[in-house]
Protein backbone atom coordinates (compact mmCIF):
# COMPACT_ATOMS: atom_id res chain seq x y z
CA UNK A 1 0.00 0.00 0.00
CA UNK A 2 1.64 3.37 -0.90
CA UNK A 3 0.25 6.74 0.18
CA UNK A 4 0.99 9.90 -0.46
CA UNK A 5 3.27 11.79 1.63
CA UNK A 6 1.22 14.36 3.76
CA UNK A 7 4.54 16.29 5.35
CA UNK A 8 7.66 15.83 3.52
CA UNK A 9 11.38 17.65 4.06
CA UNK A 10 13.64 18.19 1.28
CA UNK A 11 17.19 18.99 1.92
CA UNK A 12 16.75 21.14 4.17
CA UNK A 13 19.44 23.69 5.68
CA UNK A 14 19.60 25.64 9.09
CA UNK A 15 22.72 27.23 10.56
CA UNK A 16 22.53 29.64 13.61
CA UNK A 17 25.22 32.22 13.49
CA UNK A 18 28.17 29.78 15.01
CA UNK A 19 26.50 26.69 13.85
CA UNK A 20 25.49 24.55 10.95
CA UNK A 21 22.51 22.40 12.62
CA UNK A 22 20.18 20.96 9.77
CA UNK A 23 22.73 20.12 6.61
CA UNK A 24 20.44 17.98 3.98
CA UNK A 25 17.80 16.93 6.14
CA UNK A 26 14.97 14.92 3.65
CA UNK A 27 12.03 12.85 5.35
CA UNK A 28 8.41 12.05 4.39
CA UNK A 29 5.55 11.27 6.47
CA UNK A 30 2.49 9.28 5.57
CA UNK A 31 -1.11 10.13 6.82
CA UNK A 32 -1.37 7.84 9.80
CA UNK A 33 2.17 7.65 10.89
CA UNK A 34 3.31 8.27 14.17
CA UNK A 35 6.89 9.52 13.29
CA UNK A 36 9.80 9.74 15.70
CA UNK A 37 12.66 11.83 14.82
CA UNK A 38 15.47 10.39 16.93
CA UNK A 39 19.04 11.59 17.85
CA UNK A 40 21.89 12.23 20.57
CA UNK A 41 21.47 15.90 22.34
CA UNK A 42 22.08 18.65 19.52
CA UNK A 43 21.26 16.71 16.92
CA UNK A 44 19.25 18.88 15.62
CA UNK A 45 15.68 17.52 16.46
CA UNK A 46 14.26 21.00 17.73
CA UNK A 47 15.45 22.89 15.13
CA UNK A 48 14.12 20.08 12.49
CA UNK A 49 10.61 20.68 14.52
CA UNK A 50 10.71 24.48 14.32
CA UNK A 51 11.97 24.69 10.34
CA UNK A 52 8.99 21.66 9.82
CA UNK A 53 6.21 24.10 11.99
CA UNK A 54 7.05 27.64 10.49
CA UNK A 55 8.68 28.91 13.88
CA UNK A 56 12.18 29.37 11.98
CA UNK A 57 12.58 29.49 8.21
CA UNK A 58 15.28 26.80 6.29
CA UNK A 59 18.00 28.53 5.25
CA UNK A 60 17.93 26.07 1.93
CA UNK A 61 15.42 23.04 1.17
CA UNK A 62 11.75 22.53 0.83
CA UNK A 63 8.68 21.64 3.34
CA UNK A 64 5.60 20.33 1.98
CA UNK A 65 2.29 19.87 3.06
CA UNK A 66 -0.14 17.68 1.17
CA UNK A 67 1.68 18.37 -1.88
CA UNK A 68 1.87 22.27 -0.82
CA UNK A 69 4.90 23.76 -1.00
CA UNK A 70 4.62 25.59 2.67
CA UNK A 71 8.30 26.48 2.81
CA UNK A 72 7.67 30.09 2.92
CA UNK A 73 4.43 29.81 5.14
CA UNK A 74 4.86 31.52 8.94
CA UNK A 75 3.78 29.33 11.36
CA UNK A 76 0.39 31.00 11.98
CA UNK A 77 -0.96 30.06 8.81
CA UNK A 78 0.40 26.40 8.66
CA UNK A 79 -2.06 26.29 12.20
CA UNK A 80 -4.66 27.09 9.69
CA UNK A 81 -3.41 24.12 7.30
CA UNK A 82 -3.80 21.25 10.48
CA UNK A 83 0.00 22.22 11.77
CA UNK A 84 -0.46 21.50 16.02
CA UNK A 85 2.84 21.35 17.77
CA UNK A 86 3.84 21.03 21.71
CA UNK A 87 7.28 22.01 23.15
CA UNK A 88 10.34 20.79 24.63
CA UNK A 89 9.67 22.58 27.70
CA UNK A 90 5.63 23.15 28.45
CA UNK A 91 4.56 26.59 27.28
CA UNK A 92 1.35 27.34 28.64
CA UNK A 93 0.24 30.81 30.96
CA UNK A 94 2.22 29.90 33.97
CA UNK A 95 -0.20 32.57 35.62
CA UNK A 96 -3.72 31.30 34.77
CA UNK A 97 -5.71 27.93 35.60
CA UNK A 98 -5.65 25.00 33.73
CA UNK A 99 -9.02 26.56 32.76
CA UNK A 100 -8.46 29.34 31.73
CA UNK A 101 -5.20 28.35 29.46
CA UNK A 102 -7.49 25.84 27.76
CA UNK A 103 -10.27 29.02 27.42
CA UNK A 104 -7.47 30.68 26.02
CA UNK A 105 -6.77 28.15 23.16
CA UNK A 106 -10.20 27.82 22.18
CA UNK A 107 -10.91 31.63 21.99
CA UNK A 108 -7.60 31.61 19.34
CA UNK A 109 -9.49 28.70 17.68
CA UNK A 110 -12.81 30.33 17.17
CA UNK A 111 -11.21 33.43 15.99
CA UNK A 112 -9.08 31.37 13.45
CA UNK A 113 -12.13 29.94 11.59
CA UNK A 114 -14.50 32.53 10.22
CA UNK A 115 -17.54 30.13 10.18
CA UNK A 116 -17.26 29.77 14.19
CA UNK A 117 -16.79 33.62 14.44
CA UNK A 118 -20.31 34.01 16.27
CA UNK A 119 -19.73 30.83 18.96
CA UNK A 120 -21.30 32.39 21.87
CA UNK A 121 -18.83 32.37 25.37
CA UNK A 122 -20.31 29.40 26.30
CA UNK A 123 -19.18 27.02 23.30
CA UNK A 124 -15.72 28.17 24.22
CA UNK A 125 -16.08 27.25 27.68
CA UNK A 126 -17.20 23.94 26.65
CA UNK A 127 -14.69 23.46 24.02
CA UNK A 128 -12.37 24.17 26.81
CA UNK A 129 -13.51 21.64 29.16
CA UNK A 130 -14.16 18.71 26.27
CA UNK A 131 -9.92 18.96 25.89
CA UNK A 132 -9.26 19.26 29.43
CA UNK A 133 -11.45 15.60 29.80
CA UNK A 134 -9.72 14.16 26.88
CA UNK A 135 -6.41 14.96 28.83
CA UNK A 136 -7.83 13.85 32.35
CA UNK A 137 -7.34 17.57 33.57
CA UNK A 138 -11.01 18.36 34.15
CA UNK A 139 -10.93 17.64 37.69
CA UNK A 140 -7.99 19.90 37.87
CA UNK A 141 -8.96 22.51 35.54
CA UNK A 142 -9.18 25.23 39.26
CA UNK A 143 -5.29 24.67 39.03
CA UNK A 144 -2.67 27.56 38.64
CA UNK A 145 -0.38 26.40 36.03
CA UNK A 146 2.80 27.12 37.49
CA UNK A 147 1.47 24.87 40.60
CA UNK A 148 0.30 21.72 38.52
CA UNK A 149 2.81 18.64 38.25
CA UNK A 150 5.00 18.67 35.47
CA UNK A 151 3.57 16.12 33.89
CA UNK A 152 0.23 17.63 34.45
CA UNK A 153 1.92 20.64 32.20
CA UNK A 154 2.54 19.05 29.85
CA UNK A 155 -0.72 17.12 29.33
CA UNK A 156 -2.75 20.93 29.63
CA UNK A 157 -0.49 21.86 26.51
CA UNK A 158 -1.36 18.88 24.33
CA UNK A 159 -5.35 19.58 25.92
CA UNK A 160 -4.40 23.09 24.33
CA UNK A 161 -3.02 22.17 20.92
CA UNK A 162 -6.09 19.59 20.30
CA UNK A 163 -8.41 22.49 20.59
CA UNK A 164 -7.14 23.61 16.91
CA UNK A 165 -8.41 20.45 15.73
CA UNK A 166 -4.48 19.80 14.34
CA UNK A 167 -4.48 16.88 11.61
CA UNK A 168 -0.72 16.58 12.12
CA UNK A 169 0.21 16.96 16.12
CA UNK A 170 4.36 17.59 16.35
CA UNK A 171 5.37 16.49 19.59
CA UNK A 172 8.88 17.78 21.10
CA UNK A 173 9.67 15.04 24.13
CA UNK A 174 6.28 14.87 25.10
CA UNK A 175 7.39 13.15 27.90
CA UNK A 176 10.81 14.99 28.86
CA UNK A 177 10.88 15.54 32.93
CA UNK A 178 8.20 12.68 33.58
CA UNK A 179 8.43 10.14 35.92
CA UNK A 180 8.10 6.48 34.59
CA UNK A 181 4.79 6.05 35.27
CA UNK A 182 3.36 8.94 34.21
CA UNK A 183 5.60 8.37 30.74
CA UNK A 184 3.97 5.08 30.59
CA UNK A 185 0.19 6.96 30.81
CA UNK A 186 1.57 9.59 28.49
CA UNK A 187 1.97 7.25 25.73
CA UNK A 188 -1.63 5.14 26.02
CA UNK A 189 -3.20 8.85 26.31
CA UNK A 190 -1.09 9.93 22.97
CA UNK A 191 -1.67 6.82 21.04
CA UNK A 192 -5.89 7.42 21.71
CA UNK A 193 -6.12 10.82 20.69
CA UNK A 194 -4.39 10.25 17.81
CA UNK A 195 -6.72 7.46 17.02
CA UNK A 196 -9.75 9.57 18.11
CA UNK A 197 -8.69 12.35 16.47
CA UNK A 198 -7.32 10.74 13.16
CA UNK A 199 -3.87 12.93 13.25
CA UNK A 200 -0.33 11.96 11.94
CA UNK A 201 2.55 12.21 14.82
CA UNK A 202 5.27 13.42 14.37
CA UNK A 203 7.25 13.47 17.94
CA UNK A 204 10.89 13.26 19.24
CA UNK A 205 12.18 11.63 21.69
CA UNK A 206 15.22 10.59 24.19
CA UNK A 207 13.32 7.27 26.08
CA UNK A 208 13.29 4.36 23.69
CA UNK A 209 9.99 2.98 25.28
CA UNK A 210 8.29 5.98 24.52
CA UNK A 211 9.44 5.89 20.68
CA UNK A 212 8.86 1.42 20.67
CA UNK A 213 4.89 2.57 22.02
CA UNK A 214 4.46 5.14 19.80
CA UNK A 215 6.22 5.20 16.40
CA UNK A 216 5.71 2.85 13.07
CA UNK A 217 8.58 4.91 11.43
CA UNK A 218 11.58 6.26 12.81
CA UNK A 219 14.54 8.59 11.24
CA UNK A 220 17.90 8.67 13.38
CA UNK A 221 19.26 12.34 13.29
CA UNK A 222 23.07 12.99 14.01
CA UNK A 223 24.79 15.66 13.53
CA UNK A 224 22.03 17.19 11.29
CA UNK A 225 22.07 14.38 9.21
CA UNK A 226 19.04 11.46 8.33
CA UNK A 227 21.50 8.62 9.49
CA UNK A 228 18.26 6.13 8.85
CA UNK A 229 14.74 5.83 8.44
CA UNK A 230 13.03 2.19 9.00
CA UNK A 231 10.50 0.45 11.54
CA UNK A 232 11.52 0.66 15.10
CA UNK A 233 12.97 -2.75 14.34
CA UNK A 234 15.47 -1.95 11.93
CA UNK A 235 16.42 1.20 13.37
CA UNK A 236 17.19 -0.45 16.76
CA UNK A 237 19.10 -3.10 14.75
CA UNK A 238 21.34 -0.87 12.97
CA UNK A 239 24.90 -0.94 13.50
CA UNK A 240 25.49 2.54 12.55
CA UNK A 241 22.47 3.59 15.07
CA UNK A 242 24.05 1.62 18.27
CA UNK A 243 27.62 3.18 18.06
CA UNK A 244 25.90 7.07 17.87
CA UNK A 245 24.02 5.92 20.52
CA UNK A 246 26.89 4.33 22.68
CA UNK A 247 29.17 7.35 22.01
CA UNK A 248 26.80 9.83 22.68
CA UNK A 249 26.33 8.07 26.26
CA UNK A 250 22.45 7.54 25.68
CA UNK A 251 22.71 3.44 25.32
N1 LIG B 1 18.95 29.74 18.91
C1 LIG B 1 20.13 29.13 18.77
N2 LIG B 1 21.26 29.83 18.51
C2 LIG B 1 22.45 29.22 18.35
N3 LIG B 1 22.63 27.89 18.42
C3 LIG B 1 21.54 27.12 18.68
C4 LIG B 1 20.25 27.71 18.87
N4 LIG B 1 19.35 26.70 19.10
C5 LIG B 1 20.06 25.55 19.07
N5 LIG B 1 21.37 25.80 18.81
C6 LIG B 1 22.43 24.77 18.66
O1 LIG B 1 22.07 23.96 17.57
C7 LIG B 1 22.37 22.60 17.83
C8 LIG B 1 21.11 21.75 17.68
O2 LIG B 1 20.17 22.12 18.67
P1 LIG B 1 18.71 21.49 18.76
O3 LIG B 1 18.04 22.13 19.89
O4 LIG B 1 18.05 21.52 17.44
O5 LIG B 1 19.09 19.95 19.10
P2 LIG B 1 18.20 18.76 19.68
O6 LIG B 1 18.49 17.58 18.83
O7 LIG B 1 16.79 19.18 19.83
O8 LIG B 1 18.86 18.52 21.12
P3 LIG B 1 18.18 18.00 22.50
O9 LIG B 1 18.09 16.52 22.35
O10 LIG B 1 19.19 18.37 23.54
O11 LIG B 1 16.87 18.67 22.67
C9 LIG B 1 22.99 22.57 19.22
O12 LIG B 1 24.39 22.58 19.07
C10 LIG B 1 22.50 23.84 19.85
O13 LIG B 1 23.42 24.30 20.81
MG1 LIG C 1 15.52 19.37 21.39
Amino acid sequence: MSRAPFLTAQALRKSYPAVTVLRGVSLSVAEGDSFAVIGPNGAGKTTLFKVLSGELFADAGTVTFEGRDVTAMPAWQRVRLGFGRTFQVARVFPDLTAEDNAIVAAEAARRGGVSLAWWPARSVRAAAHAALNEVALFERRSHIARLLAYGDRKRLELAMSLILRPRLLMLDEPTAGMSPPDRAASVELIAALKQRHGMTLVLTEHDMSVVFGLANRVAVLNHGEVVTVGTPEEVRANPTVREIYLGSGHA
